[in-house]
């Protein structure tokens, strides 16, 4: 919404919430404090707001006022009930459609921006015009595919814009007018129409095949691990063939974030609503891999700590599910803690972006023991080199650009030797790193 305000100084952008604290913080006069870290997007935030981009709480009046209104709520996975653990919980989304067909007096177009199950858009049309007050209602999908961390430039210059809407000429019709605004600043070309299923389904295909190439080549890793051949090599080698590119090959200690897990399972629940179990197997085992790919690397450092953690400090240097974002969901790091805590390791955690309240809230969040266990078993700081002394081991867990350039000789003279450092994302230098003294493991290697 900060980027179409910025592009489109003609329109009125009011994004609302019934959260008072982030909205105050969406409004703080020092705009480094918005609730989201994303490069480029306070000044985004700073150029637009007060002139064309608003935050508020007073929701009704949005809807009121509004000819176009997007819905951007969580979709998390069902922790209950039928669907428990796969399906995505339409919650939201269904409290959303309900208060805009109370609110509405006028006609409007409704964006689905959330990620939803193929199908959804049918629902949120039943309820918006059997709830309504007789206005006609349009509903447009227009999934987001930009990545955190490069969320800013992603949105200046989308591979693609997708739209998906009724194929009848009121549906065209509103599909047009989204497409103008985003013609202000993507070429026609990239925007792409379909139907509504089509743009549904592509979000959800788009997330399950960028996940399983990463889990395609940790797949890879453990048996580079095996044979010898280097997996950074494999990459390398395979990527340079046109058909198959060289992005997202990177092995790491396992995919997190808020999308690739949720969306995946999500298919497998829909490919199994329809009875097609070996579509739902087949994407599956792309999560499979990936929670193997974490269980591995956690066990590794306890096999290669003489088959014991209990007792030792291990430092994390890394905690966000990727670098360049203070977003946690579903990171690695909280997976391989957990492990770790499991086998009574004392584990610190230094993250340039990630606050301690967060990370005792995600391990918290897991149930497998008291908070108070959690809190005395991770020690959060926020110094690296703090964080590795007397450390026995490294586990690095977010490919932070600065971690490169610690001074590791520093490091390891303060650690217990031997030391051992685990690099979960392939960033330090294994020739470098001996060279200070260190016991080197990196995923995909042979050691
Ligand atoms: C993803 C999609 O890329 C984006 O299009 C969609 O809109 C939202 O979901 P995001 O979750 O922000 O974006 O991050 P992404 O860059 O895709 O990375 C996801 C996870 O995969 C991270 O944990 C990352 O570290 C990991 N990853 C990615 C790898 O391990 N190796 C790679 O080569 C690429």
């Amino acid at each position: 919404m900060a980027i179409i305000a910025q592009k489109c100084p003609h329109i009125k952008v009011t994004v609302v919430d019934l959260n008072v604290e982030r909205i105050a913080a969406w409004n703080d006069e020092d705009v480094n404090n918005i609730p989201i870290y994303e490069p480029g997007l306070s000044d985004i935030v700073k150029e637009a707001r007060g002139r064309n981009l608003f935050f508020s709480t007073e929701v009704d009046k949005a809807i009121d006022e509004a000819q176009m209104i997007f819905i951007s709520v969580n979709t998390p996975t069902k922790t209950y009930g039928l669907g428990k653990g796969m399906a995505a919980d339409l919650k939201y989304i269904e409290l959303c459609a309900r208060q805009i067909a109370s609110i509405a007096k006028s006609d409007k177009i409704v964006v689905e921006k959330s990620t939803l199950p193929v199908r959804t858009a049918e629902a949120v049309k039943n309820i918006l015009d059997n709830t309504g007050n007789g206005v006609q209602f349009q509903i447009l999908s227009n999934p987001e595919f930009l990545a955190e961390g490069t969320a800013v430039t992603d949105l200046l210059n989308p591979d693609r814009v997708l739209i998906g809407g009724d194929t009848t000429p009121e549906g065209q019709e509103a599909i047009d007018s989204l497409v103008e605004i985003y013609a202000n600043w993507v070429p026609k070309g990239q925007i792409l129409t379909t139907n509504l299923w089509s743009s549904e389904l592509s979000k959800l295909t788009a997330n399950a095949f960028l996940a399983q190439r990463v889990s395609s080549i940790n797949a890879m890793s453990e048996l580079c691990e095996k044979t010898g051949a280097d997996v950074s090599e494999v990459a390398r080698a395979i990527g340079m063939d046109s058909r198959i590119g060289p992005k997202f090959l990177k092995s790491s200690v396992g995919f997190g974030g808020s999308c690739f897990q949720k969306d995946i399972l999500n298919l497998v629940y829909i490919a199994k609503s329809y009875g097609l179990n070996e579509v739902a197997d087949y994407w599956e085992q792309v999560i499979i891999m990936n929670d193997h790919q974490k269980r591995r690397f956690a066990n590794n450092i306890v096999t290669t700590l003489y088959n014991t953690v209990s007792g030792k400090k291990i430092a994390f240097l890394g905690w966000a599910f990727k670098k360049d974002t203070n977003d946690t969901r579903e990171s690695a790091a909280i997976y391989v803690a957990d492990y770790l805590l499991n086998e009574q390791a004392n584990v610190t955690v230094f993250d340039p972006q990630v606050k301690q309240k967060q990370i005792h809230h995600d391990l918290n969040y897991l149930q497998t023991r008291d908070a108070e266990l959690n809190q005395k078993g991770t020690v959060v700081v926020d110094d690296p080199y703090e964080a590795c002394k007397n450390a026995h081991a490294i586990a690095i867990l977010t490919e932070w650009d600065e971690f490169r350039d610690y001074d590791w000789q520093k490091i390891y003279d303060n650690m217990q030797k031997p030391a051992f450092v685990f690099d979960g994302r392939n960033i330090l230098d294994a020739k470098k790193m001996e060279s200070y003294g260190f016991i080197f493991q990196s995923v995909g290697t042979a050691n």
